[in-house]
């Protein structure tokens, strides 16, 4: 019956375009690898994605470059002889890589993208810089993973009050959804995880049901590129597929806890 749900969730997904910004001021919070396994998995249900990498280090495009080498991209990934980076966007199966995101060029790159896909999902730098205010300015939805670590509420609550104030100069509202990442996957999870979760409750944030639980699938991701399989990797694969299930119903409104998230206390 889920599953089902799941479809047509996804389905109806493919007429509407949505941005999604994934952002925390605190880096290593768990941003690149939301944003590459949300991209992986609409990118799997036949939706044209496109993955902007607005980190200056360029993490989102080392992973694709990786993916690329393992899943016989056929093209050729120029890259910048100093830095390393990619010099322009390129496209496979279904999830088009924008290299070289920033300030100046971010909104018009987000709106080009926009323009040609169906989801375009914005991997930010652990900072709160202008690019993040821009991304959130331009978002139907903001992601902030936080680690399973109680330095990582100070970066949390940064991202929530910028996104609150961005809505509030555009006079609508931000959903914003705070994402546990790096949980056990002990049943209630360990007491840190009890912790994180409790004051993230404790300041009125939307959480997300799903989290992504502390898995050697995810770490494997940055030196393979490759998302976690659906037989070899079934829990982390679950924990992407639950997370994209919930993204597709916020996008669409038919969250069951949807209403919250626009009415948040504003602490
Ligand atoms: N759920 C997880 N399980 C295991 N390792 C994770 C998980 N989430 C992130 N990591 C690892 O933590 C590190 C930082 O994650 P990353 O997504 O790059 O964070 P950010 O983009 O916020 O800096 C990476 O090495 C990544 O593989
Ligand atoms: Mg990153």
């Amino acid at each position: 019956m889920i599953c089902i749900m799941h479809m047509v969730c996804i389905m109806q997904m493919r007429c509407i375009m949505s941005i999604i910004a994934i952002g925390n001021s605190k880096g290593g919070s768990g941003k690149t690898t939301t944003a590459v396994c949300l991209a992986t998995a609409f990118a799997a249900k036949g939706l044209s994605v496109a993955l902007l990498d607005a980190d200056p280090d360029g993490r989102a495009g080392s992973w694709f470059s990786r993916w690329a080498a393992a899943t016989e991209y056929q093209g050729t990934l120029a890259r910048d002889t100093k830095s390393g980076l990619l010099l322009s966007a390129h496209c496979h199966r279904g999830i088009t890589l924008v290299p070289a995101v920033n300030e100046d060029n971010l909104q018009d790159l987000a709106d080009e993208a926009a323009a040609q896909n169906q989801m375009v999902l914005i991997d930010l730098q652990g900072s709160a810089n202008q690019s993040m205010l821009l991304a959130f300015g331009m978002a139907d939805l903001v992601v902030i993973p936080v680690q399973s670590s109680a330095f990582d509420l100070e970066g949390m609550v940064k991202a929530v009050k910028s996104v609150r104030s961005v809505g509030r100069t555009a006079r609508r509202q931000i959903p914003h959804w705070v994402l546990l990442c790096r949980t056990a996957t002990i049943p209630q999870g360990t007491r840190v995880d009890k912790f994180v979760r409790g004051e993230v409750e404790k300041l009125g944030l939307p959480v997300f049901g799903s989290e992504l639980h502390l898995r050697t699938a995810f770490q494997r991701m940055t030196l393979d590129g490759l998302p976690p399989d659906k037989l070899a990797d079934k829990g982390a694969w679950q924990d992407v597929e639950d997370l994209a299930r919930e993204v597709a119903l916020i996008l669409q409104g038919k969250h069951p806890r949807h209403s919250a998230a626009g009415e948040v206390a504003h602490g």
